[in-house]
């Protein structure tokens, strides 16, 4: 059985992350492939309770070790008991968000180290990276405006404006270093253009296994 490949959406509130993820689950399977969609932090019963956790405003500040340390407890459980048992199956899985979104958030805006991060994401992970990501890339404004359209904000959509800039320019980053692994999706365009880019790239994956 070959291996499932490993797909990671990223990006800041409100860039259209779900409406992709759904595109390119059924470009896939339209060739074919055997899709598991899934989110972090969540994902299992127990992640989705430590995202509720996590997401839910409160008055009581939330220590940055705290919510790195959640973040990586959800990971632990979804990774190792539905992720890599998908891969392995054959399965390719599309995750909407991961570890880049720790070096992002946690990084990026609340300030923590890279290297502190870098340690739990090898406790968590051993050498599990994803094999691609797609960074769903566009200006805050226009997402923070789509994301409180949708209702009451959680504890992440309630931070200002400039916490999200620094997480989208550390995502930026991380996706300069890297070329081969990410893909700087231009997200400010119309979703259909922005879905044929996603699927062209999938295909093209699809075409070199
Ligand atoms: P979502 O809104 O994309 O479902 O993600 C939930 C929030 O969790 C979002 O504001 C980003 C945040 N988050 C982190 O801060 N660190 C992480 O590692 C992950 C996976 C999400």
């Amino acid at each position: 059985m070959t291996r499932g490949q490993f797909i990671t959406f990223e990006g800041t509130e409100g860039v259209g992350k779900s409406t992709q993820i759904a595109r390119a689950a059924a470009a896939l399977q339209a060739r074919g492939v055997s899709v598991l969609v899934t989110r972090e932090p969540g994902g299992t019963p127990m992640a989705e309770a430590i995202r509720a956790l996590l997401l839910e405003p409160r008055d009581e500040p939330v220590h940055e070790l705290t919510e790195l340390l959640l973040m990586f407890a959800a990971r632990a459980q979804h990774l190792h008991t539905r992720i890599l048992p998908a891969l392995d199956a054959g399965q390719w899985v599309l995750c909407d968000r991961f570890t880049d979104a720790t070096f992002a958030y946690q990084g990026g805006g609340r300030g923590v180290s890279r290297e502190r991060i870098a340690v739990l994401e090898q406790l968590v992970q051993d050498d599990v990276r994803p094999d691609q990501v797609f960074l769903l890339d566009a200006p805050v404004e226009t997402g923070m405006a789509r994301a409180r359209s949708r209702g009451a904000l959680d504890r992440f959509e309630q931070e200002a404006v400039t916490f999200f800039q620094r997480v989208r320019e550390c995502y930026r980053v991380r996706a300069a270093l890297q070329p081969d692994r990410y893909q700087l999706i231009d997200a400010a365009r119309p979703l259909e253009q922005v879905a044929a880019d996603i699927r062209r790239h999938l295909h093209a994956m699809l075409d070199r296994r």
